[in-house]
């Protein structure tokens, strides 16, 4: 790959960058992060918010970055820049790609050690490991992973080496297209463990936990999750989409690969919530678990049902390469920014980076055992990784962003770049400035509680007023009336 944004890789065609997004969207996020979210959070409120933040902020941040990328043809710092520069923007604007390259980095620093889970699930189902029927016997398993520094250093620096091998080899092609299989298998996977689920006993309650929805059971704290969690599970700010945008052809339509992305990767989140509440209820676990929350509950139904650890085997060799899929795009940011700009190979800088990563992740992998107390207001290593990212760090990417995109770009050049009909483009402008950046501002000021504004009946009415007040500016903008109207 080399600076000349004209001779940049390219995907092969519109399925090689739906297949490479999709692949870093589908991941540990979906059946890991966002059951035991919606189980700390409290249930369909979450859920509710979740998929609201998808819909008004995920998507139209989504086609945003893949626009940018593919524009400035370059890592999200060139990217932004060459961007922004184009528009007369200031150089600043590169400041975002640099907190998403930085953002990618810090999250995978701690997916290793999650990715490290699956894999070390998968040995000991393979080898007889997993025994025992009872919830204790899976949280002693759970425990006992963890415990040992040397185990789970084993786990999580395999998955580094192997995201560093894909990398460096440059070889994501031939993984991404992996999901083509995978994909579909973990949805049946999920589909067995979904049947199984029907007949445990747990399914209603699982059901109603999910799905009815209660206004007052989600704190602040639990709206700025749902939000952060959108960034994070669509691969967001985080320089990955970014990036992948910037190999994408220039004919294939971003509107369309981003909602078939983002449907995709919300079933499979609402697939695993319901694979896995079903069983938490059905043997009396307490949803609010935490991090283990699938490790403790899955391999319970996979031992009750019949083939089960056929099934467990196969389900975590699709969860690891899921989360394989995952991992190899939280690098690409940085890859491509170092052989762009330093003039090494894929390999040197795929290495460089993975060493340094190697450090990162130990320290976030000793917060589970030598590290249990290292801890600062309340949080351990892991934990704030994974705070300062989905909740400050996405958002105030993906707020910069849009604002970019909406404010201070000319309207020709993301208009040329999305390439969508006028109206279809007011609307995506209408999102970029208005809805998406009022949504993750009222979510922040209430989070900050700088005016505690509560869930349920101020804020959606709070909400509503800001969109009305920036509809009414719009229809007098001669700005959106020339985009509506005046092609030229
Ligand atoms: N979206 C991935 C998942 O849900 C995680 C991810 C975050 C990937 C940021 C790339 C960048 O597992």
């Amino acid at each position: 790959m080399t600076a000349n944004p004209q001779s940049r890789t390219q995907w092969l065609g519109r399925w090689g960058f739906v297949l490479a997004a999709t692949g870093s969207a589908v991941g540990l996020g979906n059946i890991w992060k966002f059951p035991y979210m919606t189980g700390e959070h409290g249930g369909a409120a979450f859920v509710l918010v979740y998929l609201a933040c998808i819909l008004a902020v995920g998507v139209p941040v989504m086609m945003t970055e893949i626009a940018f990328g593919r524009r400035g043809r370059g890592s999200p710092i060139d990217a932004v820049r060459r961007v922004a520069a184009e528009s007369g923007g200031s150089s600043l604007w590169s400041l975002l790609g640099w907190m998403a390259m930085l953002c990618g980095f810090m999250i995978l620093s701690f997916y290793v050690v999650v990715a490290g889970w699956s894999f070390a699930y998968l040995w000991k189902l393979l080898s007889g490991g997993l025994a025992g029927g009872s919830v204790d016997d899976m949280v002693a398993i759970f425990a006992a992973n963890n415990e040992n520094p040397w185990n789970l250093g084993f786990w999580s620096t395999l998955v580094t080496l192997a995201t560093m091998a894909i990398v460096g080899k440059g070889v994501q092609a031939g993984i991404e297209r992996s999901v083509s299989w995978m994909m579909p298998g973990l949805v049946v996977m999920l589909g067995v463990l979904i049947v199984y689920g029907l007949f445990s006993g747990g399914f209603g309650e699982a059901l109603r936990f999910l799905f009815a929805f209660d206004a007052g059971s989600l704190s602040s704290d639990g709206m700025l999750a749902a939000l952060g969690h959108a960034f994070f599970t669509l691969s967001l700010a985080s320089g990955a989409i970014l990036t992948y945008g910037s190999y994408l052809p220039a004919r294939a339509s971003i509107a369309r690969t981003t909602l078939t992305v983002a449907v995709a990767d919300t079933l499979v989140a609402l697939m695993a919530g319901l694979a896995i509440f079903p069983v938490i209820f059905a043997n009396g676990m307490d949803p609010g678990e935490g991090p283990g929350l699938i490790f403790m509950s899955l391999p319970l139904a996979f031992q009750a049902m019949p083939l089960g650890t056929l099934f467990g085997i196969l389900f975590f060799v699709m969860l690891s390469m899921a989360a394989l899929t995952s991992s190899i795009s939280m690098v690409e940011a940085t890859v491509s920014w170092l052989t762009d700009n330093r003039g090494i190979s894929r390999r040197t800088a795929a290495w460089g980076t993975g060493s340094v990563l190697w450090l990162v992740s130990t320290l976030a992998m000793l917060s589970f055992n030598l590290g249990a107390d290292w801890t600062l207001a309340g949080r351990h290593f892991f934990d704030w990784l994974d705070y300062l990212t989905s909740r400050w760090m996405m958002p105030l990417g993906g707020l910069g962003m849009v604002l970019l995109a909406g404010f201070v770009l000319k309207s020709e050049s993301l208009r040329d770049e999305l390439g969508l009909s006028p109206r279809w483009h007011a609307l995506w402008l209408f999102m970029a400035r208005y809805v998406s950046p009022l949504g993750i501002l009222v979510i922040f000021v209430d989070a900050l509680g700088i005016a505690r504004v509560e869930f349920g009946v101020h804020w959606p009415w709070l909400l509503a007023a800001l969109v009305a007040i920036a509809l009414v500016g719009e229809l007098v903008s001669p700005r959106l009336r020339r985009v509506l109207y005046n092609e030229s």
